[in-house]
């Protein structure tokens, strides 16, 4: 089958999101200026740069009470930082919760029961039992096509590593029990790993 997008489709449901997975997960914990703290997950989420680390999300469609956005661009307008951290198995209902589209005075640390810790590098809370948390500058907020479409890059400044997550001075995803985004409402977790040496 072939279909236009701007046509739009012809399926039940629309199949984009299914067919660009597995997505990482990244639960994104900011504070705005009031110094409210904020904590929703982003699955348009990756890494996209080594040196200096830097990774990017999107944020897609508006919240009535935020104007153009959602909470989190809108605190990082405000603040220039975020922590993206990342999501295990055990937290998934929590990760779940956080995005509901609750009023921009919920903390979503607080409804949801996460035990916060404080960034080093930032102001902002990072969720403590995280496997990883990405501590990041804000560097760029670029306006998309279509409306209320934002992409965030950031630089990492610092990094949370939970010990238990580390084999032999690896980080080791199996350990972390991460998981991702899939299309529709389903999720994974990570299956069989195979390693490939690339040509020389
Ligand atoms: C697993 C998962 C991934 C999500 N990924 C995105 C995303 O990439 N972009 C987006 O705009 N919303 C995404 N959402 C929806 C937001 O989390 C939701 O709109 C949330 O209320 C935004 O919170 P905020 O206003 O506090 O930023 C996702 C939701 C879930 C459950």
């Amino acid at each position: 089958m072939f279909y236009k997008p701007s046509e739009g489709h012809p399926l039940p449901y629309n199949p984009f999101n299914a067919m660009i997975t597995p997505r990482p997960i990244g639960w994104i914990s900011t504070r705005g200026a009031d110094g409210r703290d904020n904590l929703a997950p982003y699955s348009f989420f990756n890494a996209v740069a080594y040196v200096p680390p830097q990774v990017m999300f999107a944020s897609t469609s508006a919240k009535a009470d935020r104007g153009d956005t959602k909470d989190s661009v809108a605190n990082i307008r405000e603040t220039g930082v975020f922590c993206v951290n990342l999501v295990s198995y055990e937290m998934r209902e929590a990760m779940n919760q956080s995005a509901g589209p609750w009023p921009r005075d919920v903390d979503e640390f607080s409804h949801t029961q996460i035990t916060r810790h404080e960034c080093q590098t930032i102001a902002a809370a990072r969720v403590a039992d995280a496997p990883a948390s990405l501590e990041c500058k804000m560097t760029q907020i670029i306006t998309l096509e279509g409306a209320h479409n934002f992409a965030v890059f950031g630089e990492v400044t610092g990094v949370h590593i939970r010990p238990d997550c580390l084999n032999e001075g690896r980080f080791d995803i199996a350990r972390a029990g991460l998981i991702s985004r899939l299309g529709y409402q389903d999720y994974a977790q990570i299956g069989e790993i195979f390693s490939m040496t690339r040509p020389e």
